[in-house]
């Protein structure tokens, strides 16, 4: 049946349809040769569920010999202590041990095998150019480090790591097996009761993990899955102790420096490591400081700095707002979108192109029907020209063309194939061919370097024609769509049509809205409910896919000598249905090229960092020297030095709302700062109430774009009164402080500092913040308390540290806020406005909102200072091109306010021309008598300044006259007695 057929049926239903923005899309692609039992994998019950899976932790465990010190630790060899157990695999009898303590605030314990030979070992050890690997500095050893190291052999050998200082311990297997398997390592941590562990990125699940909960890592590709696996691996956790009787609150961290599938179990007493192969290469954080003290903070920032490398800093004009959607059908539309942003006076920074772009689903091309050249590149040219900026997707796919169809040719497989820069299916020895959007696909194979040269050469083509400013690379866990190298021997069945409706197809248009909109909009509800019924059964009475059926598989027995890739002894708990690992994405067993013959089995978590890494060189062939903008879907330990992240496929729920806030924390906490969820939501329909506080919402997001599935009503914020004034307001706030952002990332950047940040880092004793992720900060200074749930005028949110002195002071009014210790305030939030308050102490550099970032960033400069309990402030400010990867010229300028004295004092030689215009002060106790003013090198005469007091509130303005030659080229110096 072609779906041309089909189409007849959903226009029929069209009359059902509620404000539908995209018409259903036709192809003349055909599904029935590509039936559903293409994706069919058996069944499976993962092991955490299955009563009848052995118990590992009866396994003998391993005795250690042959201590020999070296100069900073030990190794030992580990001896299994009984006889094989084959729990999930095959025991490795002989192991090494290495401790080293290699830097003051970092110890490393390896577990790996004895013997190794590369070419034909079963245990991938992470090689350290794929993945960092954090080494000895040279002058460490165990009598200056943090930690200290603790083992026994007494019954089998167990470790401990505790803090030097104080005797805490912070990780011990003690009581527990090590268990050291083919495909299945396990080792387990005695937990301090209630603990408080956070990280294990990426999750969709509140920001303190609890002690019942499993993390399953596998990059898959299915939405953002509460609690299930999702796109990332970010295998690092930290955990806080808050201080008992008056002590102080204690903080650490561990990063597991492994890529397989894995599982975390969080239980009670305990968490239970597993992974699927590998080594055991275990980083212990003691968070300390050079004072001695730890903090959340210092071990983020030492797991950033010590083991994974700090994110890479970002173009300037990436903090304006983006817009993109999947259905942007031809030029005119997304001429639409923009000139929609403009009449509405909403800034957008950026437009975004998804799929609707290509030729037939294929990377690189350029639909001649819709996105025709040379009006694209105009398009496109039209944005550059007003300052705007553009990036497309690019699937991680790459389609095989029809080898029968001469018409069908495609550049990028057949130059690729002709280089032999595919990944491989082990059973043929040809390519592994999936499936993916546009038919049979295959995938580089990131571990040759000829697959680099191509895909810098197809992404500096295709930009002549489309010059984009950035790359979104999606479907990078990598997803396919069928089993295994479905299209073996049936590239003649292409363009194959995926085993499934994609949404645009007949019948998939979404019905769905957020929670209540059955209250705010109760007719467009019940006729949603009616046209969801209705197409519904259209699809049940004449079903375009016959239904799949899957087989179950028991559990597959270990079995010495042989890896069972496919179906592995031990199952994960993959969020795919039947959890098989093959289940969407390529299946483990397919092969790599290089010398060992890799497999997907011990690959698959690492393919999004390597096509993120292999796209961030492509563009630094485009734009020598210019930072590169790349935005991946899957992500891992170390990713952040090359990509930005965005959430995935959420919805237009509240819920999902809520969770991106501490998905954000977990992206902060990985190294990963430029982040930012699908604003309004990707799959199903928005509404004009959860638009307008989720633009509010990510407007406090380094990553802030809205993006929408096909099939779904439009969402853009200019479609709805209320979102476009919210989106406005919430935009003035952000563009306000984009210097403050950019200072952010310049300190996340070269000290792994967090930019968005939970209330439990920056106010570490006070153990009722541990679960909040309801409010955040933004950098030390800008408190965000967002309105997360329908219906409402008001929103409750605390004021950290008041009983510690803290002053807050409402962002618009600065008015300083008058709350108790503990209180839930309750604060007035209409639907058009975000409560955020400024953290007295801040110093904070200011610049007038307008419609893009450049324009923002010529407008005069304005100082706010809001001072703490002790009448002082302090801040700074990074400037530079805000896009050379090395600048030629930086400048550092740092604040401070103290004893009625307000000056700066500047590092570095960038100029920046716009004067500094106005200083506030807030907090005052009392309007300042005598002041006097030195800036741009002058006494300033008061009689020429605007003046005001108010409510302890300070405005001095008309500072530009005497700084026209640049805010922070002198000395500036402000006092008052
Ligand atoms: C994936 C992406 C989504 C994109 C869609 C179509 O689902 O996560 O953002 O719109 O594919 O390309």
């Amino acid at each position: 049946m072609k779906l041309a057929h089909v189409a007849v049926k959903a226009a029929a239903l069209a009359g059902f349809a509620i404000a539908q923005s995209v018409a259903p899309s036709e192809t003349e692609r055909i599904i029935p040769t590509l039936s559903p039992q293409i994706n069919a994998l058996p069944s499976l019950t993962p092991t955490i569920y299955d009563d009848s899976a052995p118990d590992p932790q009866k396994c003998p465990g391993y005795k250690a010999s042959n201590v020999a010190e070296n100069d900073h630790g030990f190794t030992a060899d580990l001896t299994i202590a009984g006889a094989n157990c084959q729990a999930f695999g095959t025991d490795i009898a002989d192991l090494t041990l290495e401790v080293s303590y290699q830097a003051k605030e970092r110890l490393n314990v390896r577990i790996h095998p004895k013997y190794i030979d590369p070419k034909n070992s079963t245990q991938y050890i992470l090689p350290a150019d794929l993945v960092e690997q954090p080494e000895w500095d040279g002058k460490t050893s165990a009598s200056c480090s943090d930690l200290k190291f603790e083992w026994s052999n007494d019954p089998t050998f167990q470790f401990k790591v505790l803090r030097s200082s104080t005797g805490e311990e912070l990780f011990s297997t003690y009581g527990h097996v090590i268990v050291y398997e083919d495909q299945f390592l396990e080792l387990v941590t005695n937990m301090v009761e209630d603990y408080n562990v956070y990280g294990l990125a990426e999750n969709i699940h509140n920001f303190r993990l609890g002690t019942n909960y499993t993390q399953t890592f596998y990059a898959v590709d299915a939405g953002n899955t509460i609690d299930g696996n999702v796109y990332g691996t970010i295998p690092f956790y930290q955990e806080t102790r808050y201080g008992q009787n008056g002590s102080e609150t204690t903080a650490h961290g561990m990063y597991a420096r492994n890529a397989h599938g894995q599982e975390w179990l969080l239980r009670e007493d305990t968490i239970t490591y597993r992974t699927l192969g590998g080594s055991f290469d275990l980083y212990f954080l003691s968070g300390q400081n050079s004072d001695g003290c730890s903090s959340a903070l210092t071990t983020i920032s030492q797991f950033q700095v010590g083991c994974i490398g700090t994110p890479a800093m970002q173009m300037y004009w990436t903090f304006g707002f983006h817009q993109a959607r999947w259905g942007y059908e031809n030029i005119s539309v997304v001429q639409g979108v923009v000139d929609g942003y403009s009449d509405a006076k909403i800034p957008l920074e950026c437009l975004w192109n998804d799929l609707d772009i290509y030729e037939l689903y294929r990377d690189f091309t350029n639909n001649q029907a819709t996105y025709p050249l040379p009006q694209f590149t105009q398009f496109i040219e039209g944005l550059h020209a007003k300052g705007q900026h553009y990036v497309p997707i690019i699937d991680s796919n790459i389609y095989a063309s029809n080898p029968d169809n001469a018409s069908d040719a495609y550049g990028p497989f057949e130059r690729g194939a002709s280089l032999q820069t595919f990944i491989r299916d082990p059973t043929t020895g040809d390519f592994y061919y999936g499936d993916n959007w546009p038919g049979f696909s295959v995938w580089a194979d990131w571990l040759l370097s000829s697959s680099q040269a191509w895909w810098t050469d197809e992404i500096v083509q295709w930009h002549k024609g489309t010059p984009f400013d950035g790359i979104w690379i999606d479907l990078s866990e990598a997803s396919s769509f069928c089993a295994g190298s479905c299209g073996n021997g049936r590239l003649t069945d292409n363009p194959a049509h995926p085993p499934f409706l994609l949404p645009g197809d007949p019948l998939t248009f979404d019905y769905n809205y957020p929670e209540e909109f059955n209250v705010t909009n109760a007719t467009e509800a019940a006729s949603a409910v009616a046209a969801g019924a209705s197409q519904a059964s259209a699809l049940s009475a004449s079903p375009i896919l016959p239904a799949a059926t899957t087989t179950v598989q028991g559990r597959t027995e270990p079995t010495p000598g042989v890896r069972h890739l496919n179906f592995p002894p031990y199952v994960i708990n993959n969020v795919q249905s039947g959890h098989a690992l093959g289940k969407s994405s390529i299946a483990p067993n397919a092969t790599h090229n290089d010398p060992y013959n890799t497999t997907e089995y011990e690959m698959h978590n690492l393919f999004g960092l390597q096509i993120s890494n292999a796209t961030y060189h492509a563009l630094l062939a485009v734009f020598p020297g210019r930072r590169p903008f790349t935005v991946g879907r899957s992500v891992f330990a170390g990713s952040g030095k090359t990509t930005s992240h965005w959430g995935g496929d959420n919805t237009s729920t509240w819920g999902s709302m809520f969770l991106s806030i501490s998905q954000a924390f977990t992206m902060m906490m990985s190294g990963i700062p430029m982040f930012g969820a699908d604003t309004c939501g990707f799959a199903h329909n928005s509404d004009y109430q959860l638009c307008s506080r989720w633009m509010e919402l990510s407007a406090f997001f380094p990553f802030y774009r809205n993006h929408n599935v096909k099939a779904a009503i439009s969402q853009e914020a200019y479609r709805w009164s209320s979102v476009a004034e919210a989106s406005r307001r919430a935009m003035a706030v952000r563009y306000s402080l984009l210097g403050y952002m950019y200072t952010l990332f310049y300190h996340a950047h070269t000290q792994g500092e967090t930019v968005m940040r939970a209330l439990a880092w920056e106010f570490p004793n006070d153990e009722s913040l541990r679960e909040t992720y309801s409010q955040f900060m933004l950098g030390p200074s800008i408190l965000v308390t967002p309105v997360l749930v329908p219906n409402v005028e008001t929103v409750q949110g605390v004021f950290p540290g008041i009983d510690n002195g803290e002053r807050w002071y409402d962002w618009y009014t600065l008015s300083e806020v008058d709350a108790q210790p503990g209180e839930n305030v309750t604060m007035q939030a209409p639907l058009e406005h975000i409560n955020v308050h400024v953290r007295g102490g801040a110093v904070l550099v200011l610049q007038e909102p307008k419609l893009t970032t450049a324009e923002t960033r010529t407008t005069p400069y304005s100082l706010l200072v809001a001072l703490d309990c002790n009448g002082a402030a302090s801040g700074d400010l990074y400037l530079d091109d805000g896009e050379s990867l090395m600048p030629n010229a930086t400048r550092l300028v740092q604040f401070s306010y103290s004893n009625n004295c307000l000056s700066f004092t500047s590092e570095g030689s960038f100029h920046s021309a716009p004067p500094l215009s106005n200083i506030t002060i807030a907090g005052l106790q009392s309007q300042p008598q005598h002041s006097s003013l030195k800036a741009g090198g002058q006494e300033c005469d008061f009689s020429e300044l605007t003046t005001a007091f108010e409510d302890g509130v300070l405005r001095i303005s008309g500072l530009d006259k005497y700084t026209s030659g640049g805010a922070f080229e002198h000395d500036l110096e402000l006092s008052f007695s």
